[in-house]
């Protein structure tokens, strides 16, 4: 296993100054830096190998097709699918929700069907299903979330039923830090005939996903978020649902034959993939997810629990801090959203910005969660493997300057 003390020298971009200040990155709920392992594959695919996949017969364009389709089978592995046919490449978990919500929406929602998803999610898992719904004359319902900000089961076993066609729901909340127990979830939705969709992307890059023992029908996740570069992500789905849907995008590809007025498609998963693929991006995802794997995502997971565990009574005691989602820090993931009393949030981040230290502000792309808990905004500090007890300590140093900074109303 790797030392999680040395890993951050990896990880070029955290070696610099912001504000004559030592950089702490904590956005990471927003995008992940990336180590010199997958910078160096980037490069090395440009400088050897670069060339169309899947067209071309001469070396380069063997060498590129390779990698690209090995890194179809890292993905295949991280994620525990059955077989390589159910791994899509799409451009991040945004794209992936939307493909669903054409694809499999248009196929199989009919009206009067309910889609369920929840008040915590990410507008990726909502829009795409507000225009569904309005295709298709069909509903969609959200589940309410506890004090906590967990999902209120007693009121999910109500919602989810014979009407529902989905539920779709984040895997790990990228506000309230919350992990969803999505396998029970799959289980009411499936007792419901219903499909269980599953937005990873805060999850895949902080646990071990295994979309089969989940028994999740669709799984979506980005790969700029786990190390890897931005513009590639993937979509999972069972073959027996990928096999009955539509491909979203027609064009190069995703062809098998082209006649002046009709064409057929290729197999699963190339028939999904229309035009040339983000195929650096993928080779790239490859070698992030063999980043993760020699870290091992057991050892990350645990590594960030501490980290939280370790942050989370030091932000309580500085007094005037409130923060959302579960109290215990064995329930919170590496997201935590703040605010400081008398302070608005974007204050709170650039006063931060000011000492070094990098965390977002505002409604995180989840405004029927600010709404729901009654907040304009939060500031969030979201932690991964790469920052230490030294990253917190620096947070809550600067958070306590801020605080003493706006103490008399300046600002
Ligand atoms: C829970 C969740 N879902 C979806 C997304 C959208 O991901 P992307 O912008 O990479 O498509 C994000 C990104 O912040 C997220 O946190």
């Amino acid at each position: 296993m790797r030392d999680f003390s040395t890993i951050r020298k990896d990880f070029p971009i955290l070696f610099q100054e912001v504000n004559d200040e030592p950089l702490v990155y904590l956005d990471n709920a927003a995008t992940t830096q990336k180590p010199t392992q997958v910078l160096d594959v980037l490069r090395h695919y440009y400088e050897n190998d670069n060339a169309n996949v899947h067209r071309g017969v001469h070396t380069l364009a063997e060498r590129a097709t390779e990698d690209y389709e090995n890194s179809r089978e890292k993905v295949r592995a991280f994620i525990h699918a059955k077989e390589t046919a159910e791994v899509l490449f799409t451009r991040g978990t945004t794209t992936g929700l939307n493909w669903l919500a054409r694809s499999y929406g248009d196929a199989f929602i009919k009206e009067g069907d309910e889609i369920v998803i929840s008040y915590m999610e990410h507008h990726s898992n909502i829009i795409p299903w507000q225009q569904l719904v309005e295709r298709k004359g069909a509903k969609l319902r959200y589940l309410p979330l506890t004090d906590e900000g967990f999902i209120d089961m007693a009121a999910a076993k109500e919602i989810i039923n014979e009407k529902t066609a989905i539920v779709s729901l984040a895997y790990v909340s990228n506000v309230l830090g919350v992990i969803n127990p999505i396998k029970e979830l799959a289980e009411m939705a499936h007792a419901n005939d219903a499909v269980m969709i599953v937005d990873g992307a805060q999850a895949a890059p902080h646990m071990t996903v295994d979309v089969q023992e989940l028994d999740a029908d669709f799984f979506a996740f980005s790969g700029h978020k786990m190390c890897g570069p931005t513009g590639i992500g993937v979509l999972y789905g069972k073959r027996q649902w990928l096999e009955q849907m539509e491909p979203v995008e027609f064009g190069g590809e995703m062809i098998d034959f082209v006649n002046l007025y009709d064409s057929t498609w290729k197999e699963l998963p190339w028939k999904f993939e229309a035009g040339t693929p983000n195929i650096a991006g993928a080779i790239a995802l490859g070698a992030a997810i063999d980043y993760l794997n020699e870290i091992g995502m057991e050892n990350i997971h645990h590594y960030e629990q501490e980290l939280v565990a370790y942050v989370l009574p030091k932000l309580r005691e500085i007094g005037g801090v409130t923060i959302y989602g579960p109290q215990d820090p064995e329930q919170h993931t590496g997201v935590i959203a703040f605010n400081l009393e008398n302070i608005h949030p974007h204050d709170v981040a650039t006063a931060l910005d000011m000492e070094g230290v990098a965390v977002r502000a505002g409604h995180h792309c989840a405004q029927p969660l600010m709404n729901y808990l009654n907040l304009p905004a939060t500031a969030r500090a979201s932690f991964y493997f790469y920052n230490t007890k030294e990253d917190a300590d620096r947070l809550i140093e600067a958070i306590q300057a801020t605080k003493e900074f706006f103490k008399d109303g300046a600002i």
